[in-house]
């Protein structure tokens, strides 16, 4: 039992974060940005093809760190764009690591089931049940979402999946959930009632709404998916393109 005596660094946050005010910033899709101890930490950069993003220029976006759901154009459009002008190192699957090193940004490998500590925080890599292929064909190694804590929040950015009974491992496995980021788009994820769902697994009782509205084929009924999670007890979020909100 030697092995079990010391903590491992990992869960040294799982007594419950204390929420202090967490800052969270939509750019649209599934592109977040949330502030950890002073680092910005952007989620799936995608802007400039995205048709509702409007004026929103990717050369004024703040990155420290990049995490990167999957290898789908929609979550890395703008990605080598951004870290190079800002120097932000990514986290990703090793397969996404790889192709950015290879063009010269520098980052994290993960996989599935496995935890980090960075300077600022705790970063697991969790599953998502989609498919990750880049635009140029490279094979873009397995989906996932990410569950990111320190000491005073902790969050879900689900990337692109579908209602998965795998998301019950997460408040068993990480701290309780302050916030989660989940699509609601249907097509391509997780529609309205899937994510409503999604929420009760995971325990988590606010939920920022990403992935909808964008193409065609991800439109949604607004006033639906707020009353859906709100019969549920579960408050949802759609904070608008270039907005940021404190939770
Ligand atoms: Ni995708
Ligand atoms: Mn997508």
């Amino acid at each position: 039992m030697l092995l079990f005596t010391k903590p491992r660094a990992r869960f040294r946050y799982l007594c419950a974060p204390k929420l202090e005010v967490m800052e969270l910033t939509n750019y649209g899709h599934s592109c977040v940005s949330v502030k950890m101890n002073g680092k910005n930490i952007l989620f799936d950069p995608f802007v400039s093809g995205n048709p509702l993003a409007g004026e929103l220029d990717i050369q004024k976006i703040p990155a420290d760190y990049i995490l990167v759901t999957h290898a789908h154009g929609d979550h890395i459009a703008d990605l080598e764009v951004i870290a190079k002008r800002t120097g932000a190192s990514i986290i990703s699957n090793f397969e996404i690591v790889s192709y950015f090193e290879k063009r010269g940004i520098k980052g994290h490998p993960m996989n599935i089931g496995g935890c980090v500590n960075m300077p600022w925080g705790t970063v697991k890599s969790v599953l998502a049940i989609h498919s990750s292929e880049f635009p140029d064909g490279t094979y873009g190694g397995n989906p996932g979402g990410f569950v990111v804590w320190n000491d005073k929040f902790c969050f879900y950015h689900a990337g692109d999946t579908a209602l998965t009974m795998d998301m019950q491992l997460i408040p068993r496995t990480c701290p309780p959930l302050n916030l989660a980021i989940l699509p609601i788009g249907d097509n391509f994820t997780m529609g309205i009632e899937d994510a409503v769902e999604a929420a009760k697994m995971i325990e988590c009782k606010t939920v920022v709404g990403c992935h909808y509205d964008t193409f065609g084929y991800i439109k949604i009924d607004h006033q639906y998916a707020k009353s859906a999670f709100s019969t549920a007890g579960i408050k949802l979020l759609m904070p608008g393109i270039g907005e940021t909100i404190t939770v």
